[in-house]
């Protein structure tokens, strides 16, 4: 059932926002995959020439001078004012900002092109070409022919190959990215992010037979004694069987092929559960008389118990650190299991067992790295800020990439939480829009628990603030940034005041931090010295200490320095946020260690109440 929704809504979405991807092919790592990953030539093209004429007029598919047509004269008299040369070359993945110092603020439109041959190993079987994501816009053609569009900065997407237009040798495949901001777009005009631009995920061609997997679910009862699941095919014959295999549980499950989805109940004597102590993963085998699929995936539970955050069965405390898709010292976007090492490493070192994914679903290797490391995982849309919220096609784009996020990553038991949004400012028009992003994603996956960072009402004159946000009837937790001893007040006030929320749910801390240019050192009360940030995290530990029963866990913003163009004080930002724990070198800051040693107290203090 759960899968129908989510395939509705994801129809629906791309249907309104214009989109013309095919539904999401999951788990490409374990497909027949050509990978076109590289150097891509590109043009610059600030003034949309390759798309428009000079009236500014769409140019048509055939019109010789778009830069989605061929770049050869036809005979030394053929005038062409576009090209694509090795001398102009991009490596993908990657975003363009980081490989060329005249990109680092470009924000327009860059055209890619890259030439491949291919030879289909069976002409019947299907063709897929899949990006795991480009910022922001991406006009994707094949030979002088346009196979669609995407919107959506962090989300993969595919577009089915025609055989009428794939050739065996020199296949032009021009991709037009453009990363201009919108309001009317998600993320929207105003973010502390770098807007950086690009083919910034893999891109692979990806050979899949007539009848196909094309996604599938398994998870772990409440009980504990099943494994529920459903497969999804593209297409299939009557009666076709769909194996299901655990090898490790001795299970060899055999279903027959109903509808597109087929639906299936496996009573299991034992399991080893996922969880951050031990995060067990099952090798998976799903089979069909033409399609195999091999992947690895934790069986466990979590739900939400009263006001505590249960993982199987028991209650846990959320050590987590907020983390951007940034490797600070090269200053680039992450995108590779390296990074996603790198990133992960640096928080388990920190004694964490959770991590915020801000604000935007992360490259996928993040997500199996955190899988096998056993690191829980809040992954979000970028509804960030301010939205157009009055704007019916801004939610659908929102939808859309809620289910393409959802769609990827539903089998990893990494990820606990799914939010829909950071601090988006209180009013009736942004409460319906986000509730109803909240009931979608609810129905897309019942089984997690879904938040957003939601707004404080300081307004209380006591020394008690609470989290009232209409939107807290809506979620499962009650999350909020606040930012006491930084944007209010001096580190000496954050033990003057503590949270509740009038919401009889888990309470949350997503976001809490200040700033510390690494190696600045002076006195406490100096800003941006790391004797302040230092100072900040041992008050606002102080005052953790405080929070009622519901506090679950905090989220502090942030691991690691990172570019934004909105940070512009010229002796201690120069374009950066440095409210990292850890500067753009990847050295540790003094702070760092007051966090890991009150996560060390708490990591203690919970197996001991646990065992
Ligand atoms: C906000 C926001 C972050 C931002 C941070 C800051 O809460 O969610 O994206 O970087 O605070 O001000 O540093």
């Amino acid at each position: 059932m759960r899968l129908k929704i989510f395939s509705v809504f994801l129809l629906a979405a791309i249907a309104i926002s214009g989109h013309s991807q095919n539904e999401l092919i999951t788990n490409i790592a374990a497909r027949k995959t050509f990978s076109l990953d590289g150097k891509w030539q590109y043009i610059i093209d600030p003034y949309e020439t390759g798309f428009t004429d000079y009236r500014f007029k769409e140019r048509s598919e055939k019109d010789a001078e778009a830069y989605w047509n061929t770049d050869i004269p036809a005979n030394r008299s053929d005038r062409k004012e576009h090209g694509f040369i090795a001398k102009y070359s991009l490596n993908v993945p990657g975003d363009w900002n980081s490989q060329d110092a005249k990109f680092l603020y470009y924000e327009g439109t860059v055209w890619y092109r890259k030439l491949f041959n291919y030879k289909k190993s069976n002409a019947s079987n299907h063709l897929y070409l899949y990006f795991g994501a480009v910022n922001y816009k991406a006009d994707v053609y094949l030979n002088g022919h346009k196979l669609g569009q995407h919107k959506g900065g962090f989300t993969a997407f595919n577009f089915e190959v025609p055989d009428s237009i794939l050739k065996e040798e020199n296949n032009n495949l021009v991709v037009k990215v453009d990363n201009k901001r919108y309001a009317d777009e998600v993320p929207a005009l105003n973010t502390d992010w770098w807007n950086y631009g690009g083919i910034t995920r893999t891109v692979q061609l990806i050979e899949l037979p007539q009848n196909f997997i094309q996604d599938y679910s398994l998870q772990l009862a409440s009980s504990g004694q099943t494994i529920k699941g459903w497969v999804k095919l593209n297409s299939f014959t009557p009666n076709e069987k769909i194996t299901i295999e655990i090898p490790e549980l001795k299970i060899k499950k055999i279903i027959n092929a109903e509808n597109a989805i087929s639906n299936f109940s496996i009573n299991i004597s034992s399991i080893q559960r996922w969880s951050p102590e031990d995060p067990k993963l099952y090798n998976v085998v799903i089979s069909t008389a033409s399609n195999l699929i091999r992947e690895k995936i934790g069986f466990r539970n979590i739900e939400i118990k009263g006001t505590q955050v249960m993982l199987n069965g028991k209650p846990i405390f959320m050590r987590g650190i907020s983390i951007h898709a940034e490797v600070p010292q090269e200053v680039r976007r992450s995108y590779s299991k390296a990074d996603a090492e790198m990133l992960l490493g640096w928080a388990k070192e920190l004694n964490c067992n959770m991590v915020r994914l801000a604000h935007y679903p992360h490259d996928e290797n993040m997500v199996r790295v955190a899988d096998s490391l056993g690191i829980l995982v809040w992954s979000e849309i970028p509804v960030y800020w301010t939205i157009d919220f009055k704007n019916a096609d801004v939610l659908a784009k929102a939808k859309s990439q809620l289910s393409e996020m959802i769609t990827r990553d539903h089998n990893r038991a990494s990820i606990i939480i799914w939010s829909v949004g950071n601090e988006t400012p209180v009013n009736e028009t942004r409460n319906n829009f986000m509730h109803s992003l909240l009931s979608t994603a609810k129905l897309m996956d019942s089984s997690r628990i879904i938040s957003a960072a939601l707004e404080v009402n300081y307004a209380s004159a006591n020394a008690i603030k609470t989290i009232d946000d209409p939107l807290g009837k809506y979620v499962d937790m009650v999350s909020f940034n606040e930012y006491l001893g930084w944007y209010t007040g001096l580190p000496s006030d954050i033990t003057k005041t503590t949270f509740n929320t009038i919401y009889n749910k888990p309470l949350f801390i997503s976001e809490t931090g200040a700033e510390a240019l690494s190696g600045f050192k002076a006195d406490s009360l100096t800003r941006f010295s790391e004797e302040y940030q230092t100072w900040f995290y041992k008050e606002q530990i102080a005052m953790l200490r405080n929070m009622p029963e519901n506090f679950v866990g905090i989220c502090p913003w942030i691991l690691a320095d990172f570019r934004s163009p909105r940070r512009n004080n010229p002796t201690y930002q120069e374009g950066w946020n440095n409210k990292g724990l850890i500067d753009q070198h990847g050295k540790k800051k003094p702070a760092f260690f007051v966090l890991q040693s009150y996560y060390a107290e708490m990591k203690q203090k919970f197996e001991t109440q646990n065992n």
